[in-house]
């Protein structure tokens, strides 16, 4: 498909191992400006056909004294084009310029004061007394004639510098993260007076562009299927090619019956009578439920729901006439971290267990118009669409379902008590205006009962654990700090009014050393 408007003027960030590259090019992007992530050494050819306004330099772990050091090709200082670096990344082209970087004399981590000398361009319109957020082992310890010093903290002289003739600025405190109040200004000065963008990344064109791409490519009889799940990329995705192509997309949801309380309603109501999307809802609860039956090893659950999901997909997908093209929702994450990007095996390799992943035997195109989107961008496309906000806004829900979530055996009596306690969860954490906030919450059903008393008996019931976790990307959690009158609401309505619970959990581990998920 062609290139999507607003992608004419681009930001490349060469990514020397930062853990905050993707939030460097959400920043740029956020500032109206496309960003994407490229390997340190990747090569003036490679650039030119991206057509970058301006380049950064992300931190990275490495001290740029050692051998193996991560450098960029001496070229791309001689480009002309703006650079901006960032920590290690300062300090390497600072280096590669002729400065001299030593080790520290202490570690400096976390927030410290910032006194801005000199603005220049970078730093205008930033108090002279601010705070930045610092991390790092070495700094810039002598600049030689070329360079300007602008900023300095406590323990770095040198804590933000120009050259004196290339467009070249660094700053060793990272304006990336929240704890650098001011950061936010330091990337639109960089972008709009420093590279001079225009500022031409606007999720409206881009979805304009997106559905004439998606009209050029698809024939007047040809058809698109597109996998529903429920979530808020496959949602978007089916939003936007109803846009573009109408009755020639087709969708098709799987019932597995591992959803949410409410969820096939939902999908319907939303999709069917709302978008009126030709939607196709396969019925096929039974051929997951007997699969399960009797198994309880969290990989052999996986194998077997990725298995028969393919089965009722492709089964559905050959009823659909002239369909030529699959759309998926890939993100640019899964792109990176595919390692097939210009982003190379410099990005997080994340493990990835998905289920729901359809093979390329199916033998169709794909059509991928959300793969240079960020999870943020995704949303702000699904409210422009149109979808509604418990969609767009829905917490991430595994492919295998609730089959993960009932620990032990799968079974419909078990599925059924885990959906009943989950949707008085949700209720309640929506109810405390915590749903936004969290990044994923629900119940996991336990294979242990324990022994409890009601009125005059004694009962010996199941077990259910609540959890809740604070994260953006999914690698690492922290458990939410869920109000304990909160907690009691979820607590004491569960135990009254799902029979056969008599006990429910809070989980308070972070991930690592625990996983999000308990299988
Ligand atoms: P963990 O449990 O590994 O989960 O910390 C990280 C994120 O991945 C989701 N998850 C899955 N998603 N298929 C999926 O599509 C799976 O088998 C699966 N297992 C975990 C989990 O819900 C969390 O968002």
């Amino acid at each position: 498909m062609p290139a999507p408007s607003g992608q004419s003027e681009s930001i490349v960030i060469l990514d020397f191992g930062s853990q905050y590259a993707q939030l460097i090019a959400r920043r740029v992007r956020e500032n109206g400006v496309y960003s994407v992530l490229a390997r340190p050494d990747v090569t003036p050819a490679e650039l030119t056909e991206l057509n970058p306004r301006g380049l950064i330099f992300t931190g990275g772990p490495a001290s740029v004294y050692e051998p193996a050091a991560p450098r960029c090709r001496a070229e791309l200082l001689e480009l002309g084009v703006p650079i901006l670096g960032i920590c290690y990344g300062m300090q390497i082209a600072c280096q590669m310029l002729g400065a001299d970087v030593k080790p520290a004399a202490s570690r400096e981590y976390g927030r410290t004061s910032l006194t801005v000398h000199q603005a220049d361009k970078l730093l205008a319109n930033i108090p002279a007394e601010t705070t930045a957020w610092m991390s790092h082992g070495d700094q810039v310890n002598a600049l030689g004639d070329d360079f300007i010093p602008l900023a300095t903290t406590p323990s770095c002289p040198i804590a933000a510098v120009r050259h004196k003739t290339r467009p070249f600025y660094g700053v060793q405190f990272h304006p990336e993260v929240t704890h650098t109040p001011h950061g936010g200004e330091i990337f639109v000065n960089f972008l709009y007076d420093v590279c001079g963008c225009a500022g031409l990344w606007k999720m409206g064109s881009f979805v304009e562009s997106v559905v004439e791409s998606v009209r050029e490519t698809v024939g007047p009889d040809e058809r698109v299927i597109c996998g529903l799940s429920g979530g808020v990329d496959s949602s978007v995705v089916a939003a936007m090619l109803h846009k573009a192509i109408g009755d020639r997309l087709a969708c098709i949801f799987v019932d597995n019956g591992l959803l949410r309380m409410n969820e096939v309603a939902l999908v319907q109501s939303t999709f069917a009578d709302h978008f009126r999307i030709d939607l196709t809802t396969v019925p096929a609860a039974d051929d997951f439920l007997d699969g399960l039956a009797g198994v309880t090893d969290p990989q052999e659950k996986r194998r077997i729901i990725g298995h028969t999901f393919i089965e009722a997909f492709k089964t559905a997908a050959e009823k659909v006439p002239n369909a030529r093209y699959l759309a998926q929702g890939t993100l640019y994450p899964d792109v990176i971290e595919s390692g097939e990007s210009l982003a190379g095996q410099a990005a997080n390799i994340k493990l990835h267990h998905n289920v729901g992943g359809l093979p390329a035997e199916l033998g169709f195109e794909l059509i991928e118009p959300l793969r240079n989107l960020f999870k943020d961008e995704v949303r702000q496309v699904g409210e422009l669409l149109g979808l509604p906000e418990r969609i767009v806004w829905r917490h991430p829900f595994p492919g295998p379902g609730l089959a993960v979530r009932c620990v032990g055996e799968v079974t419909r009596q078990r599925l059924d008590l885990l959906r009943k306690c989950d949707n008085i969860l949700i209720e309640e954490i929506t109810a405390a205006g915590l749903y936004r906030k969290t990044a994923q919450t629900f119940v996991v059903l336990l294979p242990v009962r324990s022994v409890g008393v009601m009125g005059d008996g004694r009962t010996y019931d199941n077990v259910v654990a609540v959890r809740s976790v604070d994260t953006s990307d999914f690698m690492t959690a922290d458990w939410s700090r869920i109000p304990y009158e909160v907690l009691a609401t979820i607590s004491s309505r569960i135990i009254n009014e799902v029979k056969g619970v008599n006990r429910v959990v809070y989980d308070i581990s972070s991930k690592p050393p625990a996983t999000i998920e308990w299988e």
